[in-house]
């Protein structure tokens, strides 16, 4: 067993270490303050290959593993996890079932846009009345002639103000739930297609969710993606991936939290001497130490076992519970270390306290986490 990083992925996580300090972290809270975000960042983040890290470069990725995505999300999120997030959604949320389920023709069409930069994905899911209960959409496709015809509109959608590719799942035939549901390679041009509402969030508001919407949407027949009915198992699976990259956001952002709270003990005076010197302020700083160092061996397992070629769903559910709690408690206690300064917008504390609920709550809250991970346990 070999705990220790690659060279290759020390370079990652220092590349983006590095891009992180320079490019998101000056204009982190102001972004975060106006509800923007910046495809000036986007940009800069393709530049440097980020858009397409674990796809071959066949189709226009750089050809590094799931390990490296996982830590260039960690470590875009231990400053903004807005930016980490735009990351995540567009990896392994909309390129992953088109690399995984895509034909030929549709990994160079998408994929490679995706990959290259061209493009940036989003994945479309949960609908109004169907949140937990994926199954349970209503979003229609029906085919006429040489086209789908999507009706119905999705909630939640990362990215959605600026994405260009979506992939969208859809029922065909309601009668046979979750056995009847599609997926679709939809471009922000077809016709029927458009962004409804942009949501007013607590956190994550540089990246942008909104609604889409659906209505007589004509999508290409050749854009189904895999079979009539496979739809529900491509969402889920590409789910088992995509909570890794909640698992690294969540990760980023408490890393984040705790550098700060360590700096600011060593330098806030109190009782004439740091608080870092004082034993419940050490005791905080050693348990989110502990907790975060947890998160990040699951994280690191889910995406390593992703890489091995080995079964990943379970890990990916756990790390993405545990460090989405670990989120929560680390950045809760970062701001009881900066005291009543820690509760102002003056210091970053409360913006990371503000991006680590959503990590309990998107790609499955962790009470479905729970319900994933039961699953697995019992039937093995
Ligand atoms: N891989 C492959 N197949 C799977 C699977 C997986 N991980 N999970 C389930 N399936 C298959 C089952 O084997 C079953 O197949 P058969 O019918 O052939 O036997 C079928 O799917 C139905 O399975 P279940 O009966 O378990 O399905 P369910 O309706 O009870 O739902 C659930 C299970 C785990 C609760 C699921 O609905 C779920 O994950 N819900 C949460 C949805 C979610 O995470 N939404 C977030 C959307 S993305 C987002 O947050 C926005 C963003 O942009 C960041």
């Amino acid at each position: 067993m070999n705990f220790q990083l690659s060279e290759e992925h020390q370079m990652m996580q220092k590349m983006v270490r590095e891009f992180a300090l320079k490019e998101c972290g000056p204009t982190a809270a102001e972004r975060d303050e106006e509800e923007r975000w910046d495809m000036g960042i986007w940009r800069k983040m393709v530049d440097l290959g980020l858009s397409g890290i674990p796809w071959p470069e066949k189709y226009g990725g750089v050809g590094a593993d799931y390990l490296s995505y996982v830590i260039a999300v960690e470590e875009l999120s231990r400053v903004d996890s807005s930016v980490g997030v735009t990351l995540s959604a567009h990896t392994s949320l909309a390129s992953w079932p088109i690399y995984k389920f895509g034909t030929e023709e549709q990994k160079q069409t998408y994929l490679r846009a995706l990959a290259e930069g061209r493009s940036l994905g989003a994945y479309c899911l949960t609908e109004p009345g169907s949140g937990s209960d994926a199954a349970g959409m209503k979003t229609t496709a029906v085919l006429k002639g040489d086209e789908w015809i999507l009706n119905g509109s999705k909630i939640f959608i990362t990215n959605g103000l600026d994405a260009d590719i979506f992939v969208v799942f859809a029922q065909t035939n309601p009668e046979l739930k979750h056995k009847g549901i599609g997926a679709f390679i939809v471009e922000r041009k077809f016709p029927g297609f458009s962004v409804g509402k942009k949501e007013k969030k607590m956190g994550i508001r540089s990246s942008s969710t909104t609604e889409v919407i659906f209505e007589d949407c004509r999508v290409p027949k050749e854009n189904l993606l895999g079979q009539v009915g496979e739809g529900f198992k491509i969402a889920m699976m590409t789910l088992d991936g995509g909570r890794s990259g909640i698992a690294a956001q969540a990760l980023g952002i408490a890393q984040g939290a705790f550098d700060h709270a360590l700096a600011y003990a060593k330098q806030r005076n109190q009782f004439g001497k740091p608080i870092a010197k004082l034993q419940a302020i050490q005791f905080k700083l050693a348990d989110m130490a502990t907790k975060i160092e947890a998160a990040r061996l699951l994280t690191y397992q889910g995406a390593w076992r992703e890489d091995q070629g080995l079964p990943y769903g379970l890990q990916s559910s756990m790390s993405k519970l545990y460090a989405g709690d670990i989120a929560m408690e680390v950045t809760t206690e970062a701001v009881q270390v900066f005291g009543g300064y820690g509760y102002t917008r003056e210091y970053p504390v409360e913006r990371f306290m503000r991006d680590a609920k959503i990590t309990q709550i998107y790609e499955g809250t962790n009470e479905i986490q729970r319900v994933v991970i039961a699953g697995h346990i019992l039937k093995d």
